[in-house]
């Protein structure tokens, strides 16, 4: 659905961006990590044609976004930039409601929608009153990502969205922001500098430094294939307590031939969202090589692999 090719953009001579290319099928997420100053803001905003690009080419939907009208396809792309950017003389509501109301909506209807994300968002109706320095940062990020839905856009980018917020407040919003793109099967970008983030909420994830994509694959590739030994570092210096709050089903991978696609006798599978935590025990407690993970019916649908496990920790 999206599609970037050769993206570069260089600042006073220095490249941000240097020669990216990746896809974005539709309904899926991408998550963009790398560390400070590599380059996924400076993506971000060419997508969205906040900057241009000095050359390549980005595809939307088939078509390529320079010839179209910038104004129109920002409006159609949902965006929670990484300072959150409310407006701080509007009140909640209004920070929601503005580009439904620069769209010309109908005042119900808009009044409408606001009611609608903050309960999408789940936050009380009654917060469209309040001024954005009257919440906590957790519920102006959840306003954020509200205002970002407010046109009901297919595709939305998300930078940093959950950035500045204390662990359990972020678990949360990462936990709506899953269910939310499940239930409207959006197409995104987020960024993160967190590896357990990029895990639990993409189903690609690509690596950027310095300006390139060292590596693009699911969570099982970087840990099973780290492109090169910066991407190995990176996996390492990651890893940590929020990795074992993942579910098993990112890491699991195809089951040993001699299982011959059952559970083996004395194993008891695990459902694809049981946290790798509790996998773990398991493993710290048996000398199985591999943890059948199964579907609601017990069929084997693959395997959390002890030597994938091992690379996290
Ligand atoms: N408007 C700008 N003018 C000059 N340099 C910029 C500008 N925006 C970004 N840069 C530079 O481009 C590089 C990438 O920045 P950015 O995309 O913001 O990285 P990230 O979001 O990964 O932290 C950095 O070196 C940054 O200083
Ligand atoms: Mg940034």
């Amino acid at each position: 659905m999206l599609r970037v090719e050769n993206l570069y953009k260089a600042f006073a001579g220095r490249p941000a961006v240097d020669h990216i290319s990746f896809e974005v099928p539709a309904g899926e997420t991408l998550c963009l990590i790398g560390s400070s100053g590599s380059g996924k803001t400076t993506t971000l905003r060419m997508l969205n044609r906040l900057i241009e690009p000095d050359s390549g080419q980005i595809t939307l939907q088939g078509l390529n976004i320079t010839e179209l009208d910038a104004v129109k396809l920002r409006r159609g792309i949902g965006y929670v930039i990484q300072q959150i950017g409310l407006l701080p003389h509007l009140d909640i509501g209004r920070n929601i409601g503005l580009l439904p109301e620069l769209e010309g909506w109908p005042k119900s209807k808009i009044q409408a929608r606001i009611k609608e994300l903050l309960e999408l968002m789940q936050l009380d109706p009654a917060l469209a009153r309040r001024y954005p320095h009257e919440l906590s940062g957790g519920q102006q990020q959840r306003v954020g990502v509200a205002r970002a839905l407010a046109l009901n856009p297919p595709f939305i980018l998300l930078d940093e969205p959950f950035g500045a917020l204390d662990p359990l407040t972020r678990t949360q919003l990462q936990d709506v922001f899953l269910e939310l793109q499940q239930r409207f099967g959006l197409t995104a970008i987020l960024v993160t500098h967190d590896l357990a983030e990029a895990f639990k909420c993409g189903h690609h994830i690509a690596l950027m430094h310095q300006g390139q994509i060292l590596q693009h694959g699911t969570p099982l590739d970087f840990l099973k294939q780290p492109a090169g030994s910066f991407v190995a570092e990176f996996v390492m210096s990651q890893s940590g307590e929020q990795l074992l709050e993942l579910p098993v089903g990112k890491l699991a991978g195809p089951a040993p031939a001699k299982w011959a696609g059952q559970v083996p006798e004395g194993l008891s599978g695990l459902s694809p969202d049981t946290p790798l935590r509790q996998a773990l025990k398991i493993l710290l407690h048996t000398e199985h090589s591999a943890l059948p993970v199964i579907d609601s019916d017990g069929q084997l649908l693959a395997a959390l692999l002890r030597a994938d496990v091992g690379r996290l920790l």
